[in-house]
């Protein structure tokens, strides 16, 4: 099984090789969903985890006095710096970023899957801000989804404020949109 330092890697690589699939699809309907869920709560700071390229970020910048976008991987931060000049684009993984400051809002939206220590990546995004919009595959037949258990650690470690299905596909897969409270 690949170690964490590997999974890092080959994502930098996947956005090398121009094959980063995601952020290409109903990307207007997946951020009016985000924006959605931010605009519940207070949102001047944003900390968006695993920005990408920035598909999300150019519209964060937009509601939001402060943006700062994280990414392992260096490609997708040259890309995001380009596509939001506004935001402080940083590379550096949810694990290793710090801040002297806690941020309103934190976007992870389709990262966590990547992560090996996730009960430690939630106490990090807990210490990191105030509100939580996360968005993950709960329950995939192709095995790319966190999975019931961690939806229920999800559950009961923090306050459910509100939720958007997002789709479903074949059955089983199911997407959802939510707005949690940190601290
Ligand atoms: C599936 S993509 C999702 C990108 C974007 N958030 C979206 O929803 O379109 C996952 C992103 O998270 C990044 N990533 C994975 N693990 C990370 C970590 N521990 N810290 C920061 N970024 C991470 C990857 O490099 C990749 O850009």
């Amino acid at each position: 099984m690949a170690n964490q330092k590997q999974i890092y890697k080959e994502l930098e690589l996947t956005y090398r090789e121009g094959k980063d699939h995601w952020g290409k699809i109903n990307v207007s309907a997946v951020n009016r969903d985000i924006i959605a869920l931010v605009k519940l709560v207070p949102h001047r700071t944003i900390l968006e985890v695993g920005c990408g390229k920035g598909t999300l970020t150019k519209d964060l910048v937009k509601i939001a006095d402060k943006v700062t976008a994280i990414d392992v991987s260096p490609t997708a931060i040259d890309a995001v710096k380009q596509a939001a000049p506004q935001a402080d684009c940083i590379i550096a993984s949810l694990e290793e970023f710090t801040s002297p400051a806690v941020f309103d809002v934190i976007i992870c939206a389709e990262v966590l899957y990547y992560i090996k220590d996730r009960q430690k990546a939630i106490r990090k995004l807990r210490e990191l801000g105030r509100y939580l919009v996360t968005c993950h595959f709960i329950f995939s037949p192709r095995q790319v989804g966190l999975g019931s258990t961690m939806y229920e650690i999800l559950l009961l470690q923090f306050k459910m404020i509100k939720i958007i299905p997002y789709f479903k596909l074949r059955r089983l897969e199911l997407n959802f949109r939510i707005l949690r409270k940190l601290s």
